[in-house]
């Protein structure tokens, strides 16, 4: 089955790369299930995918909460009867050095970026085990490939997800429940990510990087298109993605 009918769930729908895939998934005719913390938001994207004619529901989620992102599923199938993809995407990074000590911030990513995934994938994972079929794709980071100062933590919250998204794909062959996985490594894209750091000197710093490189949030929803629309057989787990002209 391709895109088409397919039901995904989007985390971190309400902006960025999570609005940018539910927007083309819904025009390649995917039903669409948003979920952030933005009900507003999540509203207003869902009536303009309607206003062109595509499918789509939404429901204020927070990943951090086990209910919510049970209540997620549970609203994808009770709105479209199954569930295909789960796009685990809602993410935060408020970067700054260690030695500035924020480690509210710190537990803040833990939280979204690891646990958050972690929720996901216990809401989910025992529909797609019954059903023997599924997909589930994330949004880690080429920070959870190499290293860079001032993103230490978020670089392990990243790592951390590239090792869950191997091990899942791995016990999923093994245990035979025909779950396909995709680990996204996206570089600088243009979305609201940068806008909640703090930290003055790495705010700056970020921001002269992105102005300079940053590309669109398109280009992560091509490949997430392009990762659902393999053969059914047929999984993709790593994709790096970022600007040409970025040198690193
Ligand atoms: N932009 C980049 O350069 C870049 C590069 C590599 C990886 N990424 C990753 O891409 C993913 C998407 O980020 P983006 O770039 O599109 O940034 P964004 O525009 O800031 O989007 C982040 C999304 O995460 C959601 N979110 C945050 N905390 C949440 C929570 N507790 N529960 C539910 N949703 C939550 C936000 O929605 P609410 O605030 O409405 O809840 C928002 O929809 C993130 O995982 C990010 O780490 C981005």
């Amino acid at each position: 089955m391709t895109i088409e009918n397919k039901v995904v769930v989007i985390t971190g729908a309400s902006s960025g790369i999570g609005e940018t895939t539910a927007k083309l998934l819904a025009e390649k005719g995917a039903k669409l299930v948003l979920a952030a913390r933005r009900a507003d938001k999540l509203q207003k994207i869902v009536d303009s995918i309607q206003s062109e004619n595509g499918d789509a529901t939404y429901i204020a989620t927070d990943v951090t909460q086990i209910e919510d992102n049970q209540q997620l599923v549970e609203h994808a199938i009770s709105t479209y009867g199954k569930i295909d993809v789960i796009f685990l995407n809602a993410g935060l990074m408020p970067n700054s050095p260690l030695s500035k000590l924020k480690s509210d911030e710190w537990n803040q990513m833990v939280d979204v970026n690891i646990k958050g995934v972690l929720n996901g994938i216990e809401a989910v994972l025992p529909k797609f085990i019954s059903q023997k079929s599924g997909h589930v794709i994330t949004t880690s980071s080429v920070a959870g490939l190499k290293a860079y100062p001032g993103g230490a933590v978020y670089g392990a919250t990243k790592w951390a997800v590239r090792d869950l998204m191997e091990v899942l794909r791995m016990e999923s062959a093994q245990e035979g429940n025909n779950i396909r996985t995709a680990t996204i490594y996206p570089a600088a894209i243009e979305t609201e990510l940068t806008d909640r750091i703090t930290d003055k000197d790495t705010a700056k710093g970020t921001e002269q990087m992105y102005d300079q490189y940053q590309i669109s949030p398109y280009s992560i929803a091509n490949i997430v298109a392009f990762a659902i629309d393999q053969p059914e057989d047929v999984n993709i787990n790593e994709f790096t993605v970022g600007p040409t002209s970025q040198p690193w």
